[in-house]
């Protein structure tokens, strides 16, 4: 067996029933990845990419077919903390502050033979920008704060899967590129396996070792790229023949999958 499978899906298959109509959301899904990897899961709107992404996170049940990660059920390794899910809305705690709304995810963590210290959060809280605004309310900050708060409180207890459902995808242009570049850097610190969905074909470019395009059509993946570029990567990166040419093709596979 390879050790450094962190993901094995079998034949994963989810139907919605919904007034007595039953919806085929995904079929036959089979899918690896590997520890350390960034995956970016692209496609049109109702393609099923949070359905993918909340099975893999133990947050719904699957119809039919199997999900193991770190050959294990995702309930058991949501519970073990050894994954965190992020969605597009932060959902912080009102009454607490940016540094309580972090520590908040150590002290519920279930992990207790793991030491943590503020020396931790505030090296956390330098990465992603956050320093300076640790005593601000969550009505005081702003949207991309409110993200970059909810993306520290998940990396906290170092999980090694982080399962991200359009992250980005409610902040504004310049906010969404700082940030992207924020989660490379910790992804290229951290490392752990990330899986990612987004619709912009840029960011998953840039961000991923493979994007791969899931189909409302099939309601399988249409198409699994290796993205071969160097890294630590930047933003500078963009502008490459190699970059324009991967989004050329991404971009000629969606608008097909119609
Ligand atoms: N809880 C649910 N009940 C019924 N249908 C659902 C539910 N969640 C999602 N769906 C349907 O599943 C399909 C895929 O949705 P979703 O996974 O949210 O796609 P995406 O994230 O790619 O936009 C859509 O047709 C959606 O209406
Ligand atoms: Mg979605």
């Amino acid at each position: 067996m390879n050790l450094d499978l962190h993901i094995i899906t079998k034949e994963l298959c989810k139907n919605f029933t919904l007034n007595s109509n039953n919806q085929n959301v995904l079929k036959n899904i089979n899918f690896q990845s590997n520890r350390g990897e960034f995956v970016s899961v692209i496609g049109r709107s109702g393609s099923g990419k949070t359905t993918l992404l909340k099975l893999l996170a133990g947050l719904l049940n699957l119809s039919s077919g199997s999900i193991l990660i770190n050959n294990n059920t995702p309930e058991s390794a949501r519970n073990n903390k050894e994954l965190g899910f992020i969605s597009q809305n932060p959902a912080l705690l009102p009454w607490y502050n940016v540094f309580e709304n972090i520590n908040v995810a150590l002290k519920i963590n279930r992990k207790t033979n793991q030491i943590y210290d503020d020396e931790k959060i505030k090296d956390i809280l330098r990465f992603i920008k956050l320093e300076g605004i640790e005593n601000y309310y969550p009505y005081q900050i702003s949207g991309g704060m409110k993200q970059r708060v909810a993306i520290a409180r998940s990396i906290i207890y170092n999980p090694d899967l982080l399962i991200m459902d359009e992250p980005l995808s409610a902040l504004d242009e310049i906010t969404r590129e700082e940030i992207r570049y924020e989660i490379l850097g910790l992804h290229e610190k951290y490392n752990p396996t990330i899986i990612f969905s987004t619709h912009n074909i840029l960011e998953s470019v840039m961000l991923s070792d493979r994007v791969l395009v899931l189909s409302g059509k099939s309601k399988n993946f249409i198409e699994d790229i290796t993205i071969d570029l160097p890294r630590p990567r930047s933003s500078s990166l963009e502008d490459s023949l190699k970059v324009s040419n991967y989004v050329n093709r991404l971009k000629k596979t969606i608008y097909h999958d119609r």
